[in-house]
């Protein structure tokens, strides 16, 4: 592993490095339901803050989808980049075809399957503003917290007639094992979480408990619910696939959020990052972040 120094900070190599995380983490309660509902195919999907292509790969890999129409918004110029030639890659790699149909839109297939993805770049309220044809499956993956609630919920509703399937709320609870300080661990932890309760563009830090009464008060009905936390540990001191990187990277957004704020003392906050990231070099870091899945049916 490079050493902090020379560590680069690439979000398409967090995003790539989150799929196993991301993949343990998914509710399979909730997937079951989705599979039950889902409309028959070929379906029309939206899927915002889509990042670098990662859910729609699960989807086809999980046999979850087949036949589809895919609109994959996000508002980095960067992720979208990446999505274009990450997408035809996986899909390779993955035994299918894969066609630059346009610019922005990819088909990829084989005897049993076949997905025409198209890559919007746009930020999500001015997508919604576009006033696209409403989808039978709505997802949002790891996204919802970053936005400004309750208002958010009803726009982004209105993306579907059909099906909304929301992973990845955060819900509170960050846990680092094993304990450097008891109180200092707390302090940072707390002051982590109300960074995301008063960034200017929106987020909350208790979305997924939340969700139950937006999505009440925004008139849809919750077919399936449950937890999708996030547990990173080694195995026989090692990270499976890219999770070192990604452990570097959660240090990496407490170091941005916390760095210079009051409540903290600089030196402290500085020596436990470095004891933490110690930790990760030696495979002795354990994380945990309670998280959240919603199958909902508008
Ligand atoms: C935590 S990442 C999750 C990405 C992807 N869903 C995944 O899990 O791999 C959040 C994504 O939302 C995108 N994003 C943030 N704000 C957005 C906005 N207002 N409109 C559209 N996309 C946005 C970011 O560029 C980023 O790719």
């Amino acid at each position: 592993m490079t050493s902090e120094k020379d560590m680069e900070y690439s979000f398409p190599r967090y995003l790539l490095a989150k799929q196993t995380v991301d993949d343990r983490a998914l509710n399979r309660h909730v997937i079951d339901a989705l599979k039950a509902n889902l409309s028959k195919p070929p379906i029309r999907i939206i899927e915002v803050g889509a990042g670098m292509g990662n859910m729609l790969a699960r989807l086809l890999s999980w046999n979850i989808i087949a036949h589809a129409d895919y609109v994959h918004v996000d508002s980095m110029a960067e992720n979208i980049e990446y999505a274009a030639e990450w997408i035809p890659k996986w899909a390779t790699e993955a035994g299918m075809r894969a066609e630059r149909v346009e610019k922005n839109l990819i088909r990829v297939f084989d005897q049993r399957r076949d997905v025409r993805i198209r890559l919007e770049r746009a930020d999500v309220f001015d997508f919604i503003q576009s006033q696209p044809a409403p989808a039978d499956l709505l997802i949002a993956h790891a996204f919802l917290d970053l936005l400004p609630m309750p208002e958010s919920i009803s726009k982004l509703l209105s993306l579907t007639k059909d099906l909304a399937w929301l992973t990845i709320n955060f819900d509170g609870v960050t846990t680092f094992e094993p304990t450097i300080a008891p109180a200092l661990d707390e302090r940072i932890e707390r002051l982590y979480h109300e960074t995301m309760d008063t960034r200017t563009t929106g987020g909350d830090s208790r979305a997924g408990r939340h969700l139950f009464s937006h999505l009440e008060s925004a008139g849809a009905k919750i077919l399936a619910a449950g937890a999708s936390d996030w547990v990173v540990h080694s195995v026989d001191g090692k990270y499976p696939g890219d999770e070192a990187y990604f452990l570097h990277f959660i240090l990496h957004f407490f170091e941005e959020s916390l760095t210079g704020n009051k409540d903290l003392d600089v030196k402290a906050f500085a020596a436990w990052l470095s004891k933490r990231r110690a930790q990760i070099e030696r495979g002795e870091l354990v994380y945990i972040a309670h998280q959240m899945d919603f199958l909902a049916k508008v």
